[in-house]
């Protein structure tokens, strides 16, 4: 029969194995294919180390966290050699046409789109699926891993609410969802926060530390600080907006490319310590005491949600079932209730972040939490 590759790269998400698996049961069951998968996202393709999906492989995966295949953040276009960068896109389809394959499934977020488009344009039969915690990948109403990572980080809050409330102190608590503020929001709003900072709304400290002393005028000694890791003080704001024309403006010159893209990647690394701050500024502010917890890789471990399982097993079918059709070049997005292809040129190169006018940021402002700024 026909064989098609599957690999899953960039930060791993629960719901991956689930999707493995839909992907060899459905591929086997519906259409008589082989599945083979390649270890670690691309890198294993670079370096042809697979593994046969089939039977005992397949079988108590569902709900199990992580990925069997393994995963790296590589970029295959640009692997370091030394201090140089080699393109490994040649070797990655010779290895794709030893194997016979019928088609290439690629599982992850931006970052994987944009290395499984290079391979698209560059002849291979690909198809994506979108997984990531963030919930950022453009042109589909959702992500898998998303679900989950939301449950962990409401339930996380709950917890640290009894904890604020006996102390009568401030927690400020770091949501991950890299530049885009859905986990930090869903889980802010599912957890009553007090606080709720996103990338989209810079806030300002002032505004936020008011918000926390007219709690404590209504009596309320405690207050739930809920912070993606993205989000930004007017300030910092307007410093990345400075770097990013930098990086936009040095765009003819290589070296001058490179330092402007450091500089960024760094100011966007110290999420940590912005946290950290706001909570020293918040304690200043207020008088109130305040401690941080940051939620880190917490919030990607261990078994998915139903909802994570049911939409990575339908992603997986709908996947395997459109290569059968021969559709390459896309994306199974989730649309309602159905999902649809969507070309990966319409995909790459965006973000989707939180519209102002969504209406989890209604809900969140008309049940009185705190955005740390004017919206709109
Ligand atoms: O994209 C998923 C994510 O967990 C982001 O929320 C976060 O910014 C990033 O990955 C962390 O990356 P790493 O696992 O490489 O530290």
């Amino acid at each position: 029969g026909k064989c098609i590759g599957v690999l899953t790269a960039g930060g791993d998400s629960p719901g991956l194995n689930a999707a493995i698996r839909a992907i060899g049961k459905s591929a086997l069951n519906a259409y008589n294919m082989q599945v083979i998968g390649f270890r670690d996202g691309f890198r294993g393709l670079m370096e042809n180390r697979t593994v046969h999906l089939e039977g005992e492989i397949l079988s108590g995966i569902l709900t199990l966290g992580g990925t069997i295949l393994g995963t790296s953040r590589d970029k295959p276009h640009k692997m370091p050699v030394g201090s140089k960068v080699q393109d490994m896109t040649e070797v990655m389809i010779d290895n794709y046409h030893r194997h016979n394959l019928e088609a290439l499934i690629c599982i992850g977020g931006g970052g994987t789109q944009k290395n499984a488009y290079r391979l698209a344009q560059a002849g291979v039969n690909v198809i994506t699926l979108p997984k990531t915690i963030d919930n950022d990948v453009a042109m589909t109403d959702i992500t898998f891993g998303f679900d989950t990572a939301l449950s962990i980080a409401t339930d996380a809050i709950d917890r640290l609410h009894s904890t604020a409330h006996s102390h009568h102190r401030i927690i400020v608590v770091e949501i991950m969802g890299h530049n885009t503020g859905w986990l930090g929001l869903g889980a802010g709003l599912a957890s009553g926060a007090d606080v709720i900072l996103i990338p989209e709304i810079p806030y300002d400290v002032t505004q936020v530390a008011e918000a926390i002393r007219r709690r404590r005028h209504r009596g309320k000694n405690f207050s739930i600080v809920a912070v993606s890791e993205g989000a930004l003080a007017l300030e910092d704001a307007k410093e990345l907006a400075r770097l990013q024309d930098k990086k936009q403006a040095a765009l003819k010159d290589d070296k001058k490319q490179k330092k402007a893209a450091a500089a960024l990647a760094a100011f966007q690394a110290n999420h940590a310590t912005n946290t950290l701050r706001l909570s020293a500024q918040l304690e200043a502010l207020t008088g109130l005491e305040s401690r941080v917890t940051i939620l880190g890789h917490l919030q990607r471990g261990g078994t998915p949600t139903a909802a994570d399982r049911i939409l990575a097993t339908r992603l997986g079918s709908a996947c395997v079932a459109a290569v059968n059709e021969r559709q390459f070049g896309c994306m199974v997005a989730v649309k309602g209730e159905s999902t649809e292809l969507v070309d990966l040129a319409q995909v790459v190169g965006k973000r989707k972040t939180v519209p102002l006018d969504h209406p989890w940021i209604r809900a969140a402002l008309e049940t009185d939490a705190c955005l740390g700024n004017r919206v709109g």
